[in-house]
């Protein structure tokens, strides 16, 4: 049976050259990091070449990347420790934002009685400036604004420059979810206004369990984690050095094709769009992912034109026909959750219509988008 995968924002699948690093690695680096014997200090050597190597891409100082397990535990700590160690009495964010931010806000409201603001978001899903600056000019307290670049759900891409000046102006702290943008966009920390953002490997090709914050120099952040004096005491624990080392491969092989990745991964989500319009008309596309530069090049959300009870049959039967692709909405999958950025952006009625979200990779091809168009024309006809 063929096998198509499209669902690389959830993960991706690993490169080849990642791989071979990291049995590399796993096989004759097996030193701890700490340790001061020779072992231990070529383990350790490595692991700061691959913090020189990123902090260079993205123009950072190596200190200013904290590995960590991924984008959640980056997220997590870095809203935590901006509450506990830097006064932050006011969080901002979006209800789109993925839940490592959105439920560690909550906590932290809980916790810390902070107060937690959510910006309006436009009828794409796009925040609304004007609100955020009223918010940011409603009192004097300490503020972090938390909103993030590309849309894990619906691709959105926010002006990370025009938000950043605007936090910077009111003395706002601006940290981004950059999950789904490290990677997949150039980044220059130099001329971006942000004091902090999050990565993680396995969303451009790279194994899981590995990440980095970005905390900018002099940030006043202290530690999460503690124990020993891994990550400059930072973030405590025996480096994963054959995860750290497959970050890097993963991020140097990114940045050295990202050209060509974006031209080729581009032109198969215009391809995508273009054949599912002609093969289902009524098809509709969620937040503004249906625009090549609106949004991210790697995904499209698409609502189709499906009663409830073809709906729920829907992941099913893509499934057993090889196709992954992520839901994008409750109704086809049976639970009542649902998707809490479809939530937020479409009415009740677009809700009852089964959301897909197909996202794309280098490793796809057009005969592939074929193949899966092919299946839910057929199914749409059945
Ligand atoms: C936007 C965004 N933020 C955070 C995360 C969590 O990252 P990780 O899986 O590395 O913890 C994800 C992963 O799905 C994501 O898409």
């Amino acid at each position: 049976m063929q096998k198509v995968y499209l669902d690389n924002a959830a993960t991706t699948q690993v490169r080849d050259e990642v791989i071979a690093k990291m049995q590399e690695a796993l096989a004759n680096c097996y030193g701890n990091p700490s340790s001061t014997h020779s072992f231990g200090r070529s383990a350790k050597t490595a692991v700061e070449k691959t913090r020189k190597t990123i902090a260079k891409i993205l123009n950072a100082l190596p200190s200013e990347i904290i590995f960590t397990s991924g984008g959640t535990e980056a997220d997590n700590m870095i809203l935590r420790c901006a509450v506990r160690d830097l006064g932050v009495k006011t969080i901002i964010t979006s209800k789109i934002e993925h839940h490592a931010v959105l439920h560690t806000a909550e906590e932290l409201e809980k916790e810390y009685n902070i107060s937690l603001r959510f910006v309006d978001l436009d009828e794409n899903g796009n925040p609304k400036i004007e609100h955020l600056k009223k918010l940011l000019d409603s009192d004097d307290s300490k503020k972090l604004v938390s909103l993030m670049h590309v849309n894990n759900e619906i691709g959105n891409i926010i002006d990370i420059q025009a938000i950043g000046e605007l936090c910077k102006e009111n003395g706002a702290l601006f940290h981004s979810d950059t999950v789904q943008s490290v990677g997949h966009y150039p980044w220059d920390v130099q001329n971006t206004p942000i004091d902090f953002f999050t990565a993680a490997a396995h969303k451009f090709h790279g194994p899981k369990g590995i990440g980095f914050a970005f905390i900018r120099k002099n940030s006043g952040l202290k530690p999460m984690i503690f124990g020993g004096s891994q990550e400059r005491g930072y973030r405590a624990g025996t480096e994963p050095f054959h995860n750290i080392v497959g970050l890097e491969e993963a991020f140097v092989q990114a940045y050295d094709n990202l050209d060509e990745e974006i031209r080729f991964t581009k032109e198969l989500k215009r391809y995508f769009v273009e054949k599912i319009k002609q093969e289902i008309p009524d098809v509709c596309f969620n937040g503004l992912s249906e625009d090549l530069d609106k949004s991210t090049y790697t995904l499209a959300n698409v609502r189709l034109p499906f009663d409830k009870q073809k709906a729920l049959m829907l992941l099913f039967h893509l499934d057993i026909k090889g196709i992954a692709c992520s839901k994008g909405s409750a109704c086809q999958s049976g639970s009542n959750m649902g998707s809490h950025v479809l939530n937020e952006i479409l009415s009740g009625e677009e809700l009852d219509k089964p959301s897909l979200r197909f996202s794309f990779s280098m490793y796809n091809t057009k005969e592939e988008i074929d193949y899966t168009i092919g299946v839910l024309k057929e199914f749409a006809e059945s």
